[in-house]
């Protein structure tokens, strides 16, 4: 079977298959995407085989905004007999050898919920078979790559493969994180899970670390601003909403009662030096004011956009991480508007990502860095 199997929220499969037919035809990977309303995931069916290898290896999946995991297709099996679901799944892995991992997995909706018991005491026999048949490798290994087994209905599953190179090393691409009993809200996830997706651990010290300084717009009633104070840094609250008291008695956190368009940081002058760039000279600032700027203000995405891109080209923060809220309609149009804009406005000396998270709602979760304030890999 020739196509790619992409998990998403649900009620976000028109949006997922709008981007995926979108990027896959940008690199002559042609085919069509086959939405089901509500069901956590969308199929790509790709015209020619070949393609469907080149996406799954090609295509990061960190450059897709509402994919949570890109799995390359091999075969489905439907109407499976209840009382024997491992026979059938091993036969129709013919073809597939020496995976490095098995992951049962079903979509992210209240019927994929009711799968999840039986997928993992399925899972142990499934693995034990597919070892026998050397689908599987006797030992997990990380740098090979995984085998998906998607249970959508109880006797219905696709299998299929991603790269570990270009996987979500996550079960069904979702981050689990525990809610942190001191916060003031459960926002406070969405910017936890951000750091996670857009800032490699070993920068956290160095980018959201000790006695840094952060401003965070429509901050109220603090969850973001909790995220940074427990990183040890110190941060502008705006927003007109009252702050938990917890936070301002950290000591840490300055509240302002302002608008969140109108509040800029306290005037400084920024130094600005010559970085080679592609072969090109370009100006960087050395000492925004700001190491993190954060907004979550519930404001329209262009509005919320055209701040942030003020904010950076003006050197006043060396990174943002801000939150667009999607309309009813038009949801993915309005995004790729405001990426439009981001793309026009801000040219290469920036690094632009963009991901739909877990704990995301209607909302998409965007980081903007100057590019000198990002370690280069070793
Ligand atoms: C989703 S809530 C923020 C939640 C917060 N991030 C947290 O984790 O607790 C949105 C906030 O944006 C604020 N807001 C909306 N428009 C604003 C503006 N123009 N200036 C400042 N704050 C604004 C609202 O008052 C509201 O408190």
């Amino acid at each position: 079977m020739n196509g790619i199997l992409l998990y998403c929220r649900p009620g976000y499969e028109k949006e997922c298959a709008a981007e995926i037919q979108a990027r896959a035809t940008a690199m002559e990977a042609y085919g069509f995407a086959k939405v089901t309303l509500n069901s956590g995931y969308v199929v790509f069916e790709c015209h020619s085989a070949a393609d469907v290898d080149s996406i799954a290896k090609k295509l990061p999946l960190s450059s897709l905004i509402f994919a949570r995991q890109m799995i390359a297709l091999h075969a489905r099996v439907d109407d499976m007999p209840l009382y024997d679901r491992v026979n059938p799944v091993v036969a129709a892995c013919e073809g597939i050898e020496a995976m490095g991992e098995l992951r049962v997995e079903m979509p992210d909706t209240n019927e994929g919920k009711e799968l999840s018991k039986f997928c993992r005491k399925y899972t142990v026999p499934l693995r034990q078979s597919l070892r026998k048949g050397n689908h599987l490798l006797p030992k997990e290994n990380k740098n090979r790559p995984v085998l998906h087994v998607f249970f959508i209905t109880n006797t219905s599953v696709y299998i299929g493969y991603s790269y570990s190179f270009n996987n979500s090393p996550l079960p069904m691409g979702i981050m689990r994180l525990k809610f942190p009993s001191k916060a003031p809200s459960r926002s406070t996830l969405k910017l936890e899970e951000a750091f996670h997706t857009f800032i490699p651990a070993d920068q956290w010290d160095r980018r959201i670390g000790g006695a840094m300084r952060a401003v965070d717009l429509g901050a109220c009633p603090g969850g973001w601003t909790y995220q940074l104070v427990q990183r040890n840094m110190f941060v502008v609250a705006i927003d007109n909403g009252a702050m938990a008291d917890s936070l301002m008695e950290t000591g840490q956190v300055k509240h302002y009662e302002e608008d969140g368009f109108k509040y800029e940081p306290a005037k400084t002058t920024i130094a600005w030096t010559n970085r080679k760039l592609h072969g090109n000279k370009v100006k960087v600032p050395e000492n925004p004011p700001v190491d993190m700027l954060v907004c979550d203000m519930l404001e329209k995405p262009e509005r919320v956009t055209r701040l942030m891109c003020k904010w950076l080209l003006n050197a006043w923060c060396k990174e943002a991480i801000f939150n667009l809220k999607l309309p009813l309609k038009r949801r993915y149009h309005t995004l790729e508007d405001c990426l439009a804009i981001l793309d026009k406005q801000l040219d290469d000396r920036f690094v632009i990502q963009a991901k739909h998270l877990y704990h995301d709602r209607d909302e998409v979760t965007v980081h903007v860095a100057w590019s000198n304030f990002i370690p280069e890999d070793k």
